[in-house]
């Protein structure tokens, strides 16, 4: 059995890793951590786990584990990050690992000294539309990307910064970008490689758009805070002769994946593709405790990968 531990029991844990985790046959969660007893107490009757911390040292201390995951507030996520590392434990974090690049770089050198595996939390990755796309993409792989439109208008999937928009103070602006749009430049960097920034058009709070440029392709990514609840996260892979879109799920919706649609310039048709049923946060669960059984994969992001996208958001604000 593989022994994991999950610090953080908020709404993301709650929702994704603890369920994920739990589900899986080799995994048993044997601690979990969190500054609120209440939610300690509620997890560990609700999933049976005996063992309860109010403090990360003292659960690293006592216990041993396989591997952690690390689900706590973005601002945390690297504190706690630095002592697992440290204690030579094999990590899963949740995005951002940090708040700036230097120390996500840290946090790097850390794991590489460790030799640790340090996993961050870019989910998107595995959503079954995207693994479809993947291979799609492969298959065309000697056509021409003629263009690449990619929106994510924010709704209601997690704490919509517009609901709070009197308490983000300017200087939020940025985190609340990373927080969010960090998503969406790791998956565009997955699909079509190394990403420059050409030119950017951003209004204070980030929204609007950006021109990036890869070896296969330009790129528009444009983001906005949804006025309506409705999440609607879209991308077009425009080609000579067609164009595929596919239009993503609210991230933490069970159980759901992206979609995709093929549509021919020539004739007008529409193709829906068929794709397997499952969600982006129990494979990647599932993928993770594999490596953790030795068994490497690609489609994980690992913390150096990671880094990119904090550098580029840091080169945009
Ligand atoms: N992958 C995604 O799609 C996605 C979606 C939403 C949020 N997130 C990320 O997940 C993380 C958690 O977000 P959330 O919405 O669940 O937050 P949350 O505020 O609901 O929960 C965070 C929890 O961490 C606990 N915590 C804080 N400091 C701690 C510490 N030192 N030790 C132990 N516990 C501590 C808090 O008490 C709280 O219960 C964030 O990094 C966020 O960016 C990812």
């Amino acid at each position: 059995m593989i022994k994991i531990g999950i610090v953080g029991l908020g709404l993301v844990a709650q929702k994704a890793h603890l369920p994920s985790f739990a589900n899986n046959p080799n995994v048993k969660i044997t601690a979990v951590c969190d500054l609120d007893n209440h939610k300690l107490k509620h997890i560990s009757k609700k999933y049976k786990i005996k063992k309860l911390y109010l403090s990360i040292d003292k659960m690293i201390k006592k216990e041993n584990f396989d591997g952690i995951v690390i689900a706590t507030n973005k601002e945390k996520n690297s504190e706690i990050a630095y002592k697992v590392l440290r204690a030579e434990i094999p990590l899963l974090s949740e995005k951002p690992t940090a708040l700036k690049s230097r120390i996500a770089y840290k946090l790097l050198q850390i794991s590489k000294k460790k030799k640790v595996n340090y996993i961050v939390g870019y989910m998107k990755r595995f959503d079954n539309g995207v693994i479809k796309l993947k291979k799609i993409l492969q298959k065309k792989k000697k056509e021409k990307i003629k263009s690449v439109y990619y929106e994510n208008f924010l709704g209601d999937s997690y704490k919509n910064p517009i609901l709070k928009k009197n308490k983000v103070k300017k200087k939020n602006h940025f985190v609340n970008y990373l927080n969010s749009y960090s998503h969406n430049i790791n998956l565009l960097r997955y699909l079509f490689g190394d990403i420059k920034i050409k030119s950017s058009s951003l209004s204070k709070n980030g929204e609007g758009i950006i021109f990036f440029k890869s070896k296969k392709t330009d790129i528009i990514f444009n983001s906005q805070y949804s006025k309506s609840n409705k999440w609607n996260e879209t991308m077009h892979i425009n080609f000579i002769d067609k164009k595929i879109i596919i239009k993503f799920p609210p991230p933490l919706e069970k159980n759901t994946n992206a979609t995709i649609n093929i549509v021919n310039f020539k004739n007008s048709k529409n193709i829906k593709v068929k794709i397997k049923n499952g969600w982006s946060f129990t494979n990647q669960a599932n993928a993770f405790v594999e490596l953790l059984r030795r068994k490497k994969n690609k489609t994980l992001c690992n913390s150096k990968d990671a880094i990119e996208d904090i550098k580029i958001i840091e080169k945009i604000f």
